[in-house]
């Protein structure tokens, strides 16, 4: 295999790409949006509350005072906030890349449903970046662009089986999680098949994190402030941790290495922490007929069917 020569400090010039990006406001979606916009990309940065997407907007101007970063209004649990996102972020030029990373990491103890009736982690994590995806389908297309869905050690630590995404019956906070990020991955590599069956010109990529923790991340007024007792714990872990910075090499890898090819699984080279690595995903998250039937309670449970053939038509911007 040639040597790897890709240095997640040192991206390659971006400039002229335009990236949207979910989850914005903190963590690994913070930092994944400071590492594009100091490689001189486009970031729309998106997220639900507008005083914390101004903070990270001003703390992305702090880093690098050129940046190139707008915000934009996006809850992911809420259906008609996804639509009415898209439909802002579509009125710009062609899109190259999409990250859809926002998402519910501690889920509540008792099982809640959204304004659309669904279960709030479910659609927070994985319906509402399906409806997302497929709504700027035709944008992406036109940049030929690529889509790069979030995914979990977790599903490897905790095989179950995703019979109930919903969870109707026996929720459990980690069972919630777990089940959110099977579906996320398991839509991610079923898009890509999807995607080359219609010949669109896009590619569809999972990457997980490994193990971020915000206490082995540098404080950053607005952004990333935890207490000495987080910082304590986090730094107990240290070998088996690392900070969200590096935890967004590997999602910004994904979206934006030439080299990275749709269908792939990518994640830190020692699995929890390190540079990015093709990785591994969990074999429940490769079943084509579950992702199928998956996807048929996507198209149901948002009303959007994806839009291939006009997007296989997409002329380039
Ligand atoms: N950290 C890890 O070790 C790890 C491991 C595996 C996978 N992941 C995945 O990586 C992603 C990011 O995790 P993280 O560690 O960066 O978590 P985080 O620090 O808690 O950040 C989560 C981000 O998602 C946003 N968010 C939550 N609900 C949202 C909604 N309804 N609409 C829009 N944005 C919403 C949050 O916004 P607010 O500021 O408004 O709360 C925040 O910006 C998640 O998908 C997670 O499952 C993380």
């Amino acid at each position: 295999m040639a040597r790897d020569l890709w240095d997640p400090e040192r991206l390659p010039d971006l400039s002229g790409r335009r990236y949207l990006v979910t989850g914005a406001t903190a963590g690994l979606g913070f930092f994944s949006s400071l590492q594009l916009a100091g490689a001189g990309a486009h970031v729309i940065m998106t997220g639900r509350n507008p005083h914390r997407l101004a903070a990270a907007r001003a703390a992305v101007q702090r880093h690098y005072g050129e940046a190139d970063v707008e915000t934009l209004l996006l809850d992911t649990s809420n259906l008609g906030s996804v639509r009415a996102a898209a439909a802002t972020a579509r009125g710009r030029t062609g899109l190259h890349g999409l990250l859809l990373n926002a998402g519910i990491v501690h889920p509540p103890r008792e099982r809640e449903e959204t304004h659309d009736g669904h279960e709030i982690v479910f659609a927070t994590n994985a319906l509402g970046h399906y409806a997302l995806a497929g709504e700027l389908l035709l944008a992406l297309a036109a940049g030929r662009g690529r889509m790069v869905w979030v995914g979990s050690m977790s599903t490897s630590l905790t095989p179950m089986e995703l019979i109930d995404p919903e969870l109707q019956n026996e929720y459990t906070p980690w069972r919630a999680y777990v089940q959110s990020k099977i579906a996320t991955t398991a839509l991610g590599f079923e898009a890509d098949r999807r995607l080359r069956a219609a010949h669109v010109p896009i590619s569809s990529v999972v990457a997980h994190p490994g193990y971020s923790l915000s206490g082995r991340t540098r404080g950053i007024i607005g952004i990333n402030a935890p207490g000495r007792l987080k910082r304590f714990t986090a730094n107990l872990q240290a070998p088996i941790t690392q900070s969200k910075e590096q935890g967004a090499w590997t999602l910004v890898r994904a979206l934006v290495d030439p080299a990275v090819e749709g269908g792939q699984f990518w994640g830190p080279s020692r699995g929890v922490s390190g540079p990015p690595r093709p990785a591994t995903p969990a074999r429940g998250t490769r079943d084509p007929e579950l992702a199928a039937r998956l996807w048929n309670y996507c198209e149901h449970a948002t009303g959007t069917v994806w839009p291939y053939l006009k997007a296989s038509k997409a002329r380039r911007r």
